[in-house]
């Protein structure tokens, strides 16, 4: 089965490629890749695979995901990447948090992996 992506404005993409070097030069500048992957992470493994529910929907700067103890920390990582994700309001928080994600290991060393984005807020964020 092919996969298939939701399709985003060239806007989108171009925010996207600008908001991949801001998080390369935060991300370098505080040392925090491995803070970010988890964020990413943390914020994609509700997903089921067998019923395709859950995911990264972007909520995890919501307060009531935050006090999840397994998310103990992720304020730090979410609170680092606002004044970013401010300049670039086009983007949705979903997408937003795997970029970083997906910037955090590239340069850390890691393959380049190919973002796709489309991802949408499940609240009104
Ligand atoms: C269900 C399986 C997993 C469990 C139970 C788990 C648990 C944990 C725990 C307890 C920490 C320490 C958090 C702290 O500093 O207080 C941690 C850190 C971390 N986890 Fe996981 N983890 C899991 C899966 C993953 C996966 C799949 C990834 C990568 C995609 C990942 C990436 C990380 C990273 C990068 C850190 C370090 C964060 C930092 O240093 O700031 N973890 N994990």
């Amino acid at each position: 089965m092919t996969k298939c992506y939701p399709t985003v404005s060239e806007e989108y993409q171009n925010a996207v490629q600008k908001a991949k070097r801001k998080l390369r030069a935060l991300i370098a500048e505080k040392n925090c890749a491995p803070l970010m992957l988890r964020l990413a992470w943390h914020s994609a493994g509700t997903f089921d695979v067998k019923t395709k529910t859950g995911g990264p929907f972007g909520t995890m700067k919501q307060p009531a995901e935050l006090a999840h103890a397994a998310n103990n920390g992720l304020d730090i990582a979410v609170r680092l990447l606002e004044p970013i994700k401010e300049q670039f309001p086009i983007l949705s928080y979903a997408d937003f948090y795997q970029v970083a994600g997906v910037v955090a290991v590239e340069i850390t060393g890691g393959p380049e992996i190919p973002f796709h984005p489309g991802r949408v807020v499940s609240l009104n964020l």
